[in-house]
Formats: structure tokens, sequence, C-alpha cells
């Protein structure tokens, strides 16, 4: 009996068994009415006393040990099946394959804009988006009753405070607080989200995001301005692109302007994107207000600078011809898997 189940342990050692069906015939074999365990227990029936003492135990062992491996094999068996057939360790099986989300076109333009001057030798600056009256408006040369502190257009966090907390207008803030930490030269791009009072619709949202640019050192004159923009729209527009500047009015900067860059569409013949102009508009920009610098502790007499700021979804729609503003925030996947192959710069 001793070498039966030395035999029989060791053959329970090395059972493998692939589906479940495989492992009802082990537990017949080993277990079953006829099976070899079963046989011992007839034969050790028939034993004497001291026999009986010396195998019980060890029999006991065995039928505990077949128990359980057929509980484990089975397991195994039901957990393969599930798979989908194939035995737990079939390496060959593939793998599941885990679907990629992609980059937001918003993002990807930010990006975009970041890359390009930031070969040009600017760092990336950024600023808290709930910010005070001081860095959104008042630094930045804005009449105390200028329109853009009214209720109308600007989130108050907290009003009747002689300095209240708002949710900035524009990544102009940052132009601030940048000028309050660091010593000429300057050279930041400060991407960001800014917010306004406005009804959503195809060409406004409550919830944007811009890109504020800000250089200053010793001589920097307007013609250092639209080398810079000029830079800057053929590469994000197209290497053929041309840029016009058309005198307007920013608090910050004197003198300021908006530019347009030549429609990458049409290339200015006139379409319906451009609205027969041949033109789109792009950004403001200017050459930064001596008051503004003075505000922050930089001698105006000795330094000069520009600053320019653009929407990015703007530039977004016009890189891709969207039409409608809010599909930029609906994150609707059948527009958002259009961007899927868009590349960076
Ligand atoms: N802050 C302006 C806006 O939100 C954009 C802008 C215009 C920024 C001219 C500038 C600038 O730095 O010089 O409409």
């Amino acid at each position: 009996m001793k070498e039966t189940i030395e035999k029989i342990l060791s053959e329970l050692n090395d059972l493998k068994c692939s589906t479940e069906k495989e492992v009802e015939e082990a537990r017949i074999k080993y277990l079953g009415k006829k099976g070899e365990v079963t046989a011992l227990f007839d034969e050790f029936k028939t034993y004497a006393p001291e026999l009986k003492r010396e195998f019980g135990q060890k029999l006991n062992a065995l039928k505990q040990q077949a128990i359980a491996k057929i509980e484990e094999l089975k397991s195994q068996a039901a957990t393969a099946s599930t798979q989908g057939g194939g035995s737990a360790e079939d390496l060959s099986m593939p793998g599941d394959a885990f679907k990629l989300g992609s980059r937001h076109p918003v993002s990807i333009v930010r990006q975009q804009i970041v890359d390009i001057f930031r070969k040009y030798g600017y760092t990336v600056a950024e600023g808290p988006e709930i910010e005070d009256d001081y860095h959104v408006f008042e630094a930045l040369n804005f009449p105390p009753n200028h329109p853009a502190r009214d209720m109308q257009d600007t989130f108050f966090v907290s009003a009747g405070h002689p300095n209240p907390l708002l949710l900035r207008t524009h990544t102009s803030s940052v132009q601030v607080r940048t000028m309050e930490k660091m010593k000429p030269p300057i050279r930041v791009i400060c991407p960001g989200r800014v917010f306004r009072n406005e009804a959503i619709s195809a060409r406004a949202h409550c919830i944007f995001h811009q890109v504020e640019g800000l250089y200053i050192d010793e001589g920097v004159t307007f013609a250092d301005l639209k080398q810079a923009i000029l830079l800057f729209a053929r590469e994000m527009f197209g290497a053929d692109s041309q840029i016009r500047m058309r005198p307007s009015y920013f608090p910050f900067t004197e003198p300021s302007s908006e530019v347009d860059v030549s429609c990458n569409i049409c290339k200015g013949k006139g379409c319906n994107i451009c609205k027969g102009t041949g033109w789109l508009e792009i950004m403001g920009c200017g050459m930064v207000d001596p008051n503004v610098l003075r505000a922050s502790g930089i001698d105006s007499r000795k330094y000069s600078g520009f600053a320019f700021g653009m929407g990015v979804e703007r530039i977004a729609m016009l890189k891709w011809q969207v039409n409608d503003l809010r599909h930029y925030f609906e994150n609707d996947l059948r527009f958002l898997q259009e961007f899927e192959t868009a590349t960076e710069v």
C-alpha cells in the first residue's frame, strides 16, 4: 500500500488538465466509486488493527490531497473556458487592445503656438485664473470706469471690495505678474484660460483660452513686433502668409494694433471664411504703454517692449476651418476624432 500511496501522490503532483472534461475524468480515475484512492480504502478495511494504525493517516491525507488538486484544476479549467476556451497558459492569445485617446484640438494649437515662440527664446509664464482687479485692470492702465470692469463683462468672485477678486478676463494679467517678478530682458509666452460674462454662441463663449506674449528689453521697437508676428503667422498658417496691421486701441499698449493674416483658404482672393476680404483677424498687439511698465517697477526711460494676445480657439477655428466655436467645448467624439492624426510642430 505504501508504494501505491506514493505513486498516486506523485501522479497528483504532476497532474495537468486543460478542459473541465479532463478534470472530471481525473476525478473518476482517483476518487470515483471504482477509483484508485477508493480502492485503497476498500483494501484498508481488510487490514489488521496495527496495519490500520500505520496507514490510516496516510490514506486520509492522500484523499484530501486528491480532492484539493481536483478542485484546483477545476477552477483553472473554468477560468480558461470563460476566456475563450484556451488554456490559462496560452501565451499566444492576442492581448486586449486599448483604445488610445488623442489630444484636444485646443491643446494641440496652444502647444503649437507655445512651441513656435519657444524657438525664439520665449519661456512659458503662468498666473492664477482667480485674479484681482489690480492685475487684470488697474496695473494695465484701465481707467476706473472702463466698461470691461462692468459686471456685464466680468465674473466677480468678491465684489464691493477696493481690489475685488474676479475671474481673469484676459491673460494680459500674467504680463503684470511677470514684470513684478522678473527684470528685463523679459521674453515670455503665457497660455491660459480666461472667463467672460458672455452669452454662448457660435462666435463667443464664457470660457476660452488665450496666449499672451511679452517682450521687454532696451531698444525694442514696433519693427521687432511686426517681425515676431510675421514669423509666427508663417509658421502657423503657411510660409506664404502675409500680415497686415490695423490701428486699434487697448489701454495697456500705445500704439496698439489688430493683426490680420492673409486667408489661407482662398489665398487672399476672398471666400466665405474671410467674408470676401481675403484677411482673417488673429490677434491684438502693441507697444507696452510706459504707464504699464512703471506700474510694475520697470524704468520706462530705459526699457521698451511689445505685447500681443490671441484667442486659441480662434486660431484653431481658422486653421481647421471650424465655423462654430461651441464644437470645442461640447466634446462630441465624432468631432474630436477628426484631430486624432493632427500633428504638432
Ligand atoms: N488682452 C486683449 C484681449 O483680451 C488682447 C491683447 C491685445 C493682448 C493687445 C495684448 C495686446 O497683449 O497688446 O482682448
